[in-house]
């Protein structure tokens, strides 16, 4: 077979068997689907030789670059050794590990581990936690859940009724009742009695978690999640005192504080966990992605002794499991990633350069469609308005035409891996690989200028 022949029977496999997700698979009717055939460092290549710098880490998940070898031996020698166990009544070495070094690395009390295989696991597990630990302790009414407009949780059924996507939900309702929105943290964004004082904003929006709680009845509220910087939407940080105040309020009810760390923790904002970034004590931490920079799958919560009080005695015992979490492969890959995270300095890597990340960004505020650039650590968004002075954003058909008519195929032609999303405003989003510098936020620059200058042009 020629490599034409091997390329063509490739593609015609992708589209005849292969669903790709969130993709309008339409949309590959006339043109090939893109097939990433190798990843070295920040860098990808497909599978005609092309390079793109992978400035979103793949799914906000390869934090040490691609091509690492030393976790791929770990992986290797793990399977040869243990392959599988369950972690259903039995441990194994690397779990336990695994295990003890994330409590050593959480912030505070956090120091039992509950695996999972995914984020959405992760959050389906806390939620359930949530509602099992308030029956045994008396409070058996506890079962809603406060999340932010906008944010995306997961999508299993548990995890979408978190999520604040009303436009990836419709379709699967009924979901599991329970799910409470408030606002989110878009300064860009807030509204006009609070525009320019970003104090008060913050104020305002911890508060509506209050009122939320106080309008569904604190006895009916079991735990609130937010994400340290929120992903969708384009990046939101939190606002000064946001957390501390949020934290104040769940005391005050009695309810759970769930920071969702499956894209933020690991180093995305310098930090191993981002509460330890914006100084909030959380009870559970739900993690994925970055702890084994998807070398292979995993995730999980992390939970305070407090938590865990009610199950260590008598038959008390948390009625929920998952056949491969916690898998020995990617437990092992997990610890080869944080040596990675050590060996390298990851962590003071980001701390060093953020700056020169934003600062390179900001760049861009010289384009008209640029109209906001934020976010934290190595995550940022960048938000495109039709007009800069009044902020007005985008039609749906502009839109439409903007983000999947061009920019997002556009940036990939010119070899930046991004995401160009509008669940929310129009956004794109960045997340580089920790192991980046002034050189790969030069590239990322130049591609984003080069296309969006483009796309303006054709508006
Ligand atoms: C904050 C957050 N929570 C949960 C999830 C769901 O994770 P997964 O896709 O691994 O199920 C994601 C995925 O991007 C996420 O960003």
């Amino acid at each position: 077979m020629t490599s034409t022949d091997a390329h063509e029977a490739a593609q015609e496999a992708a589209k005849r068997n292969l669903w790709l997700h969130f993709t309008r698979m339409s949309a590959y009717e006339d043109s090939d689907v893109p097939v990433i055939v190798r990843g070295s460092g920040p860098y990808v290549f497909d599978q005609h030789g092309k390079k793109y710098l992978d400035g979103l880490s793949g799914l906000f998940v390869s934090q040490v670059g691609h091509g690492r070898t030393e976790i791929a031996e770990a992986g290797a020698r793990q399977a040869s050794e243990l392959a599988y166990f369950p972690l259903w009544s039995y441990a194994h070495p690397k779990a336990i590990e695994l295990a003890a070094r994330l409590a050593d690395l959480a912030p505070g009390d956090l120091n039992r581990v509950f695996f999972t295989t995914s984020g959405s696991e992760a959050v389906e597990s806390a939620w359930k936690l949530a509602k099992q630990y308030f029956k045994l302790t008396g409070e058996p009414t506890r079962y809603k859940v406060i999340s932010r407009e906008l944010a995306y949780h997961g999508t299993s059924m548990g995890a979408l009724a978190v999520t604040g996507l009303a436009a990836i939900k419709h379709d699967f309702e009924p979901l599991a009742p329970g799910g409470v929105r408030v606002p989110n943290t878009n300064f860009y964004r807030a509204p006009d009695f609070l525009a320019g004082d970003e104090e008060q904003f913050g104020e305002w929006a911890a508060d509506e978690i209050e009122r939320a709680i106080l309008r569904e009845g604190p006895e009916s509220v079991a735990a609130v999640y937010l994400e340290p910087v929120q992903n969708s939407g384009g990046c939101f940080p939190p606002p000064p005192g946001y957390f501390q105040r949020v934290r104040e309020i769940c005391d005050r009810y009695g309810v759970l504080m769930v920071s969702d760390e499956v894209i933020c923790a690991f180093g995305r904002l310098g930090y191993y966990f981002g509460s330890e970034r914006y100084d909030y004590q959380p009870d559970i931490i739900t993690f994925a992605k970055g702890v084994t920079s998807g070398y292979a799958p995993l995730g999980g919560m992390m939970v305070s002794d407090r938590l865990m009080e009610p199950f260590t005695a008598g038959t008390a015992t948390f009625l929920h499991g998952i056949t491969f979490a916690g898998h020995p492969v990617s437990c092992a890959m997990a610890l080869a990633n944080l040596d990675i995270f050590e060996k390298e300095d990851l962590l003071g890597n980001v701390r060093a350069n953020e700056a020169a990340f934003r600062a390179t960004l900001e760049k861009l505020y010289d384009l008209p469609i640029v109209g906001d650039v934020r976010g934290a650590g190595y995550f940022y968004g960048i938000e495109m308005v039709k007009d800069k002075v009044t902020r007005e954003t985008f039609s749906d058909d502009e839109s439409e035409r903007l983000l999947r008519g061009f920019l997002s195929q556009a940036l990939f032609d010119a070899g930046l891996v991004c995401r160009a999303d509008d669940r929310g405003d129009p956004v794109i989003q960045l997340s580089p690989p920790l192991i980046c510098g002034q050189e790969h936020f030069d590239e990322i620059e130049r591609i984003l200028r080069e296309v969006l200058t483009e796309a303006w042009n054709r508006l």
